[in-house]
């Protein structure tokens, strides 16, 4: 479909880095018994805007500069931490895509996120911008300068020793809201297609496409199957789910287009760029869909 446009490095390593790559995991932290007077002292000496407010190892807030200086104006210096605190905060997880805090950034326009372990809030680190824009830059430097396309070259593929007679397929299936193990399916076709030793090239589009189709299953479907095929030209991914639907397939493929509810933007999602990303990275997608019934997403990357 159309004409691929080819999506810049720095785009596709959002998805594959993750939170843990780029945080930070010396966290200036506060206790919510602290004074505001403290606060001030601490910030001041550690040249920091803000901090996560943690007990017993657990993150139950975040306070900022901004909440110290609205209680400078009111004289309440010797207010504690944790009655000025925000306690309603949004918090990432080491294991996720950096593309997923990227967006919980532009969304909400936090500052930093505390990076929390997933099962039990422990504080493990924090995340800014500028760590993400330092993670890529190293990252696109050390790319730049081992040249894995030459690797690709020198290291004979496994399919291509099957001499094109083959066809590989893997089936798993996907449930609607488990966030828990959303993005799991797309890591496990990387995987495969990593140790069939497809082009790291093909490997990044299929894995950014199947990503997107995989959280948009969570997100809007009532979940389904999605599946790998690698045949000696190409690699497929369908992903098959039981309604709702897309109501105006046109629309849902138009950048930044998107029906997430608050709650889900609040995740990071909802940037409505998931069905253009795929569309960029494919050479050919197939969308149908039936209101109340199915979508039926399917998509193709070529091997040569
Ligand atoms: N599997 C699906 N079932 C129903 N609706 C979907 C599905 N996938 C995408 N959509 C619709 O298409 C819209 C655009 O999807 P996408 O481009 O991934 O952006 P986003 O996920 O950020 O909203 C979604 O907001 C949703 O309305
Ligand atoms: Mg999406």
């Amino acid at each position: 479909m159309g004409i691929r446009k080819k999506i810049p490095k720095s785009q596709e390593l959002t998805y594959a880095l993750s939170v843990k790559d780029a945080m930070c995991k010396n966290v200036v932290k506060v206790s919510p018994y602290l004074s505001i007077k403290k606060l001030r002292e601490i910030l001041k000496e550690n040249a920091i805007s803000g901090a996560p407010v943690v007990e017993k190892g657990r993150v139950i807030g975040v306070i900022s500069i901004e909440d110290l200086i609205k209680c400078l104006v009111k004289g309440e210096i010797t207010a504690k931490i944790k009655d000025k605190m925000t306690k309603e905060i949004t918090v990432c997880h080491p294991e996720d895509p950096l593309i997923k805090a990227i967006q919980i950034f532009e969304r909400t326009g936090y500052g930093r996120l505390p990076v929390v372990e997933k099962d039990n809030n422990k504080l493990v680190g924090i995340l800014t911008k500028s760590d993400i824009v330092m993670c890529l830059f190293k990252k696109l430097r050390s790319l730049y300068e081992t040249k894995e396309e030459k690797e690709d070259e020198n290291h004979l593929p496994l399919y291509s020793e099957l001499k094109g007679d083959f066809s590989f397929k893997m089936e798993k299936p996907v449930e609607k809201m488990d966030f828990k193990k959303a993005g799991s399916v797309s890591s496990a076709f990387k995987d495969a297609m990593e140790k069939f030793g497809l082009p790291k090239d093909v490997v990044r589009r299929v894995s950014i496409s199947a990503y997107e189709a995989e959280m948009n299953m969570v997100i809007y479907s009532e979940g389904g199957t999605m599946t790998l095929q690698i045949d000696p030209h190409k690699a497929k991914i369908e992903a098959n789910d039981n309604g709702p639907g897309i109501d105006d397939v046109k629309k849902a493929l138009t950048p930044g287009y998107s029906t997430a509810p608050d709650w889900i933007r609040e995740l990071g999602f909802g940037a409505g760029m998931g069905l253009p990303n795929i569309q960029n990275n494919s050479d050919k997608l197939k969308i149908r869909t039936k209101k109340g019934k199915f979508t039926r997403l399917s998509f193709e990357v070529n091997l040569k």
